[in-house]
């Protein structure tokens, strides 16, 4: 209960209430006694997000390159994704928005570190690869390409195919509305074995964070691992969702 109190709270920032105060937030400063210049630590916090995630994602973060392809993440989340592909391994890390297909490139040239035999599945509704991220040698070599809707009944049977008997990882980055991601989440969560994750990218100020509020809700199957969120800087905030039975 006080971690949705706490992802509701950071919900209602993001939707432009930077004034509200957390009270579940102010209730734990008190017994830490940590507070910032008069704020809550995790008023602190809610306001340096909503004031990097301007800055930052609108600004810059949708310049980044990976190996010369566009690719859409945010470096902070790329490095706790490689601690949990490490931790993990993987045989199949299923990635819903290719994009470019940069990410799809990046999460493979990880995951061949951690898994000999590891591959990477990417979907997207659109084919928007570029011929680089499609001609990379680690592409050729580990990643599938499926064209379709990541929710969709003939793309998730594919993807149960593939993931049958494997260690499976989900990076939910396709579109980040409340019904889509919500749908993403229940399809594939009986797909993840125990200990992996599915990690809803983009969760600031979309309906991504609703949709993982209803989600945990209804599966108790799955909690947020709020360690994955220990840079302050994510655009994933609430949705490193561990898969504990
Ligand atoms: C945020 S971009 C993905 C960025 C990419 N992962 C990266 O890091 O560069 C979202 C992508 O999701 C795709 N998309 C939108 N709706 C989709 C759906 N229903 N199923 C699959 N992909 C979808 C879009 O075409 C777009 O390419």
């Amino acid at each position: 209960m006080k971690k949705l109190m706490q992802m509701l709270s950071t919900l209602v920032v993001f939707y432009g209430a930077a004034c509200v105060v957390s009270t579940a937030a102010l209730a734990e400063d008190k017994k830490t006694g940590t507070a910032i210049e008069g704020m809550s630590n995790q008023e602190f916090i809610s306001r340096f997000r909503t004031f990097w995630y301007q800055q930052a994602t609108k600004n810059g973060m949708m310049k980044n390159n990976y190996l010369g392809i566009l690719t859409w993440q945010n470096p902070m989340d790329v490095w706790i994704t490689q601690e949990i592909m490490y931790e993990v391994k993987p045989d199949v890390v299923v990635e819903a928005g290719t994009f470019r297909g940069g990410s799809a490139a990046l999460w493979a040239t990880f995951l061949a570190q951690v898994n000999p035999d590891g591959r990477v599945i990417t979907i997207d509704i659109k084919d928007k690869r570029t011929e680089r991220a499609k001609n990379l040698p680690i592409v050729k070599e580990r990643v599938t390409f499926l064209l379709g809707s990541s929710s969709g009944a003939e793309v998730v049977k594919q993807v149960k195919a593939a993931v049958k008997g494997k260690r499976a990882l989900f990076i939910l980055d396709s579109a980040h509305t409340y019904e889509h991601v919500l749908s993403e989440l229940r399809a594939y969560a009986d797909m993840v074995p125990v200990g992996s994750y599915i990690i809803v990218q983009d969760t600031l100020g979309t309906g991504a964070l609703r949709a993982i509020i209803e989600f945990l809700e209804e599966n108790d199957n799955y909690e947020t691992d709020e360690d994955r969120e220990r840079l302050l800087i994510s655009n994933n905030v609430g949705g490193y969702l561990k898969r504990i039975k």
